[in-house]
Formats: structure tokens, sequence, C-alpha cells
């Protein structure tokens, strides 16, 4: 039994048309059950969901054998003992600092001033910040990221943007653009050599059929 780790929503979304590409069909709309574990119509493949921060824990600890992850939470949440054969162009985004309009960024960069930063990627933040010499203050939050500029939790937020729709309808902007994300394919490396056949062939099919769309 091949099992892999996927999150609801973009990733789950993006991710089919690689399985099908695999020849592998999931059985049931994860929109439509409250099932984890999802059956495909292959006997040996099947889909579990996990928050998408869970992904490279379960892949890693072997709870599942490959996972689709963004490589922002790769970043965040180190991916020590992942094998990561493929970027797979898919959920494509980046991680910014976004401030509220009104918000002088540049005076208060330059001026040395203590930014308060609210950010659920508290470790890209870090690394950022201290690259650039400039002194923050980090609040983690766990979502709704734009509403802490709006309340005075914090001066900038260190968030994921795709279409800047969210930032716009909360009157902030984008000020620093830190790195493009995309989502990795991860693979348990004990699976690899257990599972070589099974998962060489999945990985093959995904290599082909991103290859296919981004010539
Ligand atoms: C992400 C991110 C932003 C939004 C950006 O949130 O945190 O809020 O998408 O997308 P946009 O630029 O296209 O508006 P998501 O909906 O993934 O939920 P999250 O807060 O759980 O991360």
């Amino acid at each position: 039994m091949i099992t892999l780790a996927l999150s609801k929503g973009r990733i789950f979304d993006e991710t089919l048309p690689l399985l099908a590409a695999a020849g592998i069909e999931v059985l049931e709309d994860p929109e439509k059950s409250r099932k984890l574990i999802l059956a495909t119509n292959q006997a040996g493949v099947r889909v579990v969901l996990v928050r998408a921060s869970d992904v490279p824990t379960y892949v890693q600890y072997g709870g599942a054998d490959m996972g689709v992850t963004g490589k922002d939470t790769l970043m965040e949440s180190g991916s020590q003992g992942l094998y990561q054969p493929l970027d797979l162009q898919i959920a494509k985004c980046r991680v910014s600092v976004a401030v509220r309009a009104d918000f002088d960024y540049a005076s208060a960069v330059k001026q040395g001033s203590r930014l308060k930063v609210a950010t659920k990627y508290v470790a890209i933040a870090r690394e950022f910040f201290a690259a650039k010499g400039v002194h923050v203050d980090l609040i983690k939050l766990y979502g709704s990221m734009e509403l802490a500029p709006l309340t005075g939790l914090a001066d900038a937020i260190v968030d994921l943007v795709s279409t800047g729709n969210t930032l716009k309808a909360n009157h902030l902007v984008e000020v620093e653009h830190i790195i493009d994300i995309s989502s990795r394919l991860v693979v348990n490396q004990a699976a690899l050599k257990l599972k070589q056949e099974p998962i060489r062939a999945i990985i093959d099919a995904f290599a082909a059929a991103v290859q296919k769309r981004n010539p």
C-alpha cells in the first residue's frame, strides 16, 4: 500500500491532475465527506488528508509514504529526513511582507525602528529581517494575519500572497517579496527503499506531467 498525504484545498485540487497522469483517481470528494482516508481506483494507493503543516511530519515518520507540501511549510518546519524529488510547480504564491497602506515601512526600516511583525512563518521572518539587519518583535499567529496591522497588534505581517485580493480587501500593501513558493513532492526515505517500484512509478508520472505543463 502506498499512502499519499495531501491537505484539503488548493494542494489537493492541483494534485489531482498529476495523480490522473499516474493513472490514479481519488474516489471521494473531501469537500463532501468527513473521511480522512480516501480510496483510489488503485487498490494499492490511498490518500490521507492532513493539515498542510502536518504533511512533512506524516511523511518523515512514515505515517504516509509520500506527500505534497508547500516550500513555505518545508522552510518553516524543516525537511530533515525527507527526499524531495520534485518541484510540482503547483499552488504557486509568494511569501511577502505587508503593512497598512498608511504605514511608512521604508522610513521605519531606515530609522532602525523595532518592527512588530505578526506571522505564522516565524522562522522565515526571523531569518529575513536578521539578514536585513532590522530588529523585529515576532508575534506568532495561526491565521487571519491580515487583521494584525488593522487592530494595532503589529506593524507588519509576513504571509502568503497569491492574487493579492486578501491584502487589497484589508487595505494592506505588499512592501517586500521574500520568496516564491510552490508545492513539492516529499517522500519517506525508508519507503523509497522498501517500495521502490510503485513509488518510482508515481514520481516518474508526476515528473512527466509537470514537464508537459511547464515545458
Ligand atoms: C492565504 C494567505 C492569505 C491568502 C492570500 O490564506 O494566508 O490570507 O491566502 O491569497 P490571495 O493573495 O489570493 O488573496 P489561506 O486562505 O490559504 O488560509 P490560511 O489563513 O489558513 O493560510
